[in-house]
């Protein structure tokens, strides 16, 4: 596996690859790679012949007082990982590189409509960050196919519309998030966690679990699920961000008789907000 740093060693590999008749598979992330990265690695893997990472974290989509500075930088292990995933490219380029003409007059892409809300409403501009970073990313790679990870659901949700909306001809696949055996999500942040905060973390998940159970049992008053599930996040030792039961597909409020639902929340345990999903499809009554 090569590691590039500039766009003009990364095209010359691509062209070379697609010379080969090659389809490209793409990853793009932010290092630190845990197992959910990899995943999504050997997901593409299964289903390309040349696989191209990037790890690039991306100051655009960082708010003030975010944790772009002490965000985990790995590279070494990160390369490992990538190359037993069976990644054939690594593209790591400097800020420099992805910004030549620096943050402030940067071309912006806004998402409207599936930004807002959620984690958009508590990370002002981090939806404008990762829609450029992953525009520019993608023009840059060109893959036949990109992979991200379901993990992050409503980012998935921003990248499936810019794609769509700027008639992009690559396939965006999601990846189910990828679990610890108590059920906490993998993330990079999850390093940020004390073993005690660890050891409560679990409890982010099972909140979504209980208001999938009561949803599958024929509860609807969403509202009354949502403070009940918030008051024991609360109880464990977490301050609840936000907890919604969306549409699935469109990220709109859900509706009383909407089969295909996500539950999505973020909370803070200590200075670390996590986040998390759960998919579910009800029966049709
Ligand atoms: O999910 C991430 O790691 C990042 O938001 C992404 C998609 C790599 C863009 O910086």
């Amino acid at each position: 596996m090569n590691t590039v740093k500039t766009l003009r060693e990364l095209r010359a590999a691509i062209s070379q690859a697609r010379a080969e008749g090659k389809q490209i598979g793409f990853v793009p992330t932010m290092g630190n790679l845990h197992a959910g990265h990899v995943s999504l690695v050997e997901i593409a893997a299964q289903r390309t012949d040349f696989v191209v990472a990037s790890i690039f974290v991306n100051p655009l989509q960082f708010g003030a007082g975010e944790d772009l500075d002490k965000y985990p930088r790995t590279l070494a292990a990160d390369q490992e990982k990538l190359l037993a995933a069976g990644c054939h490219l690594l593209f790591h380029p400097d800020v420099s590189e992805m910004y030549p003409s620096g943050l402030q007059s940067q071309t912006r892409v806004i998402v409207n409509g599936v930004s807002e809300g959620l984690c958009g409403a508590s990370r002002p501009g981090h939806f404008e960050g990762v829609a450029t970073v992953v525009t520019k990313l993608l023009n840059m790679v060109q893959p036949d196919l990109a992979v991200f990870g379901e993990k992050d659901y409503q980012q998935l949700a921003v990248i499936r519309t810019l794609v769509r909306d700027l008639n992009m001809p690559i396939q965006i696949l999601g990846a189910p998030t990828q679990r610890a055996e108590d059920g906490l999500a993998l993330s990079s942040r999850n390093g940020y966690l004390s073993t005690e905060q660890r050891a409560i973390a679990p409890a982010l998940y099972r909140s979504l679990e209980e208001i999938a159970a009561e949803l599958r049992r024929g509860a609807r008053d969403y509202t009354r699920l949502i403070d009940a599930a918030q008051a024991r996040q609360r109880a464990a030792g977490f301050e609840p961000d936000y907890l919604e039961i969306r549409n699935a597909v469109t990220l709109q409020p859900a509706a009383i008789d909407d089969r295909h639902l996500v539950i999505l929340t973020a909370a803070y345990l200590g200075h670390t907000r996590l986040i998390d999903n759960l998919l579910l499809e009800l029966p049709a009554q």
